[in-house]
């Protein structure tokens, strides 16, 4: 089977690190033309569309804010023409105890509302309507949600738990709601990936600690994500559409 992403033009938020670096690199390396988004990593995101070739550029947009997030998708179609795959990479983990204040709480509620899942909503929206003017009609969402969307995170991370179940019963939306125009919507649905996130957590726990209802031995890698968004990316696997894959090295078994 060859998986051939030749004239694919793809947009992979927080493609400058971590999941999205490696999903931007393997995407090119398959033959698609990639939009390397950043928020704060410039510098990385602008390596990585170097180093990866093939028409790649990167885009910066703070997610978090509404305009900024659709100049973002104004200017990567501006730039590609048009657009056939959106990759919602992006993400946040805020740690927000229940003992916080209540506003500081809100607030933590608020920006990973807005990043997580408001800004995934608003470029899916977007991209639906360009996926409307291909030639033929037609494109492909891939969310990046986490295995917290189905079983819950722990005590510091209801809200970042909150927002991937959000983006799974998002996702779930669009592929009903817009197959008939041949637009397809698909959730990876990941469990600990050895990136920054997991650091975080890694300092905090210990990685013996993160890994104990694995399957498998030790923690995945972002190399072990980025096949499957190639794979869908590809249309090979469209009539999936609607479902979540879950990468989570056996540690939650639906
Ligand atoms: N690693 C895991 O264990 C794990 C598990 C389950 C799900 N996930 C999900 O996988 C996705 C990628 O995570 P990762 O592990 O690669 O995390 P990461 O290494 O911490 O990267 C997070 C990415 O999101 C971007 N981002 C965060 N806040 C942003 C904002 N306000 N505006 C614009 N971009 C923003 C960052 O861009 P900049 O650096 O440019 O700001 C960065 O590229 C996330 O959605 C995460 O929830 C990860």
């Amino acid at each position: 089977m060859n998986v051939d992403l030749t004239g694919k033009r793809i947009l992979v938020t927080g493609g400058g690190r971590g999941i999205g670096r490696v999903l931007c690199e393997m995407l090119a390396a398959s033959g698609a033309r990639v939009a390397v988004h950043y928020g704060s990593s410039k510098t990385k995101a602008e390596a990585v569309a170097e180093a990866i070739g093939g028409g790649a550029r990167a885009f910066g947009a703070p997610l978090d804010e509404i305009a900024a997030t659709e100049k973002l998708f104004d200017d990567v179609v501006e730039e590609f023409g048009g657009l056939d795959v959106l990759v919602n990479n992006a993400g946040t983990a805020i740690k927000s105890p229940l003992g916080k204040e209540a506003f500081a709480y809100a607030a933590d509620w608020d920006q990973t509302m807005a990043i997580n899942l408001r800004a995934a909503g608003l470029l899916s929206r977007r991209a639906i309507m360009q996926f409307r003017k291909n030639d033929p009609p037609g494109g492909r969402l891939i969310h990046i949600a986490s295995r917290a969307g189905f079983r819950g995170d722990t005590e510091d991370f209801v809200a970042y738990g909150a927002s991937k179940g959000g983006m799974i019963a998002m996702s779930r939306g669009l592929a009903r709601a817009f197959g008939r125009e041949n637009i397809k919507s698909f959730v990876i649905a990941p469990g600990w990936i050895r990136t920054d996130i997991a650091e975080e957590s890694i300092a905090l726990y210990g990685e013996e600690v993160l890994t104990k209802d694995n399957a498998l031995v030790g923690m995945a890698r972002p190399e072990d994500v980025a096949p499957m968004v190639v794979l869908l990316a590809s249309g090979l696997a469209d009539h999936a559409t609607g479902t979540s894959i879950d990468i989570n090295s056996g540690s939650y078994v639906r």
